[in-house]
């Protein structure tokens, strides 16, 4: 069977993108982020995934208003990115594991969950960004199965529904007829706010406590309903729902073996960590 090996958690900035296209990795006010990623890519270098489940939101790409599923999940042999606005080089194609992603999908429906599937998806800065961060020759050592949360457009699922539908991703993975090594990312968060009133609102002590939350009590978050999350980490903070399906994707109990927090990047509190699974 197919081994979960890790989960990772990352912010997803679009400025990512411009700072990697312009070297910027040392430069004073983006080096605590980029330093942040060292030790994942000395984790990365040593157990070697093959496959990476992407637990992301799409923010208009893929997916617009007008269509907007709660859940999807990819099962196409590619995936590309697209220009989406913000002036950042597009990366290269991503191979889809499509064995993998029938069976996800075939195990999250027998769990009664409703979804999405999408045997044609374009991928954007949530997924493409993080990517380059794990592996910054661009050159992608691993194949991918996409699973999309809606955070952009409310009603939005909830945290609990969120930590379950990783719970039951992790289930599927582990039960996968498979000897791959299957590494576990979720982006997004942490607490952001980027118009309205509280354009640029940063929770800090939330964030931490959030984030010790996922190794000591993981389900934590779950008793916040989607209100108090955009109260607490701002209305793009809402993003740690894919922190959260990432975390339930790793079985009962997981041990923290990095972690990184700096405030701010863009308008964004950056926050990283990766997690094992502790049998
Ligand atoms: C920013 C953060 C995001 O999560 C995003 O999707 C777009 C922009 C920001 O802080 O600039
Ligand atoms: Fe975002």
């Amino acid at each position: 069977m197919a081994k979960i090996i890790g989960g990772i958690t990352t912010s997803h900035v679009p400025a990512i993108g411009r700072a990697i296209a312009k070297n910027l990795q040392t430069d004073p006010y983006w080096k605590p982020f980029f330093d942040g990623f060292t030790p994942i890519h000395a984790w990365l270098e040593t157990n070697k995934p093959d496959v990476v489940v992407v637990f992301y939101n799409d923010h208009g790409l893929n997916f617009f208003l007008d269509k907007m599923p709660t859940f999807s999940v990819g099962a196409a042999p590619e995936y590309n990115n697209a220009d989406e606005g913000w002036g950042i080089p597009t990366v290269p194609t991503f191979t889809g594991e499509q064995d993998l992603s029938w069976h996800i999908i075939n195990q999250l429906v027998d769990e009664e969950f409703d979804l999405t599937t999408c045997q044609e998806m374009s991928v954007d800065h949530a997924f493409t960004l993080p990517m380059a961060l794990l592996w910054p020759s661009q050159v992608w050592p691993v194949k991918v199965v996409p699973v999309c949360i809606n955070t952009v457009q409310f009603p939005i699922p909830s945290a609990k529904r969120c930590y379950a539908l990783g719970e039951a991703v992790g289930r599927a993975i582990n039960s996968w007829h498979s000897n791959a090594k299957v590494a576990v990312l979720g982006t997004g968060g942490l607490s952001h706010q980027l118009d309205g009133e509280r354009a640029g609102f940063i929770n800090k002590e939330f964030d931490l406590q959030f984030m010790e939350s996922l190794i000591h009590d993981p389900k934590w978050a779950t008793q916040f309903n989607s209100a108090q999350l955009v109260e607490k980490a701002g209305t793009q903070g809402v993003e740690l729902l894919m922190w959260l399906a990432t975390r339930g994707a790793l079985g009962a109990k997981a041990k923290c073996t990095h972690q990184s927090y700096h405030i701010p990047i863009s308008n964004t509190a950056s926050g990283i960590m990766l997690m094992e699974p502790v049998a």
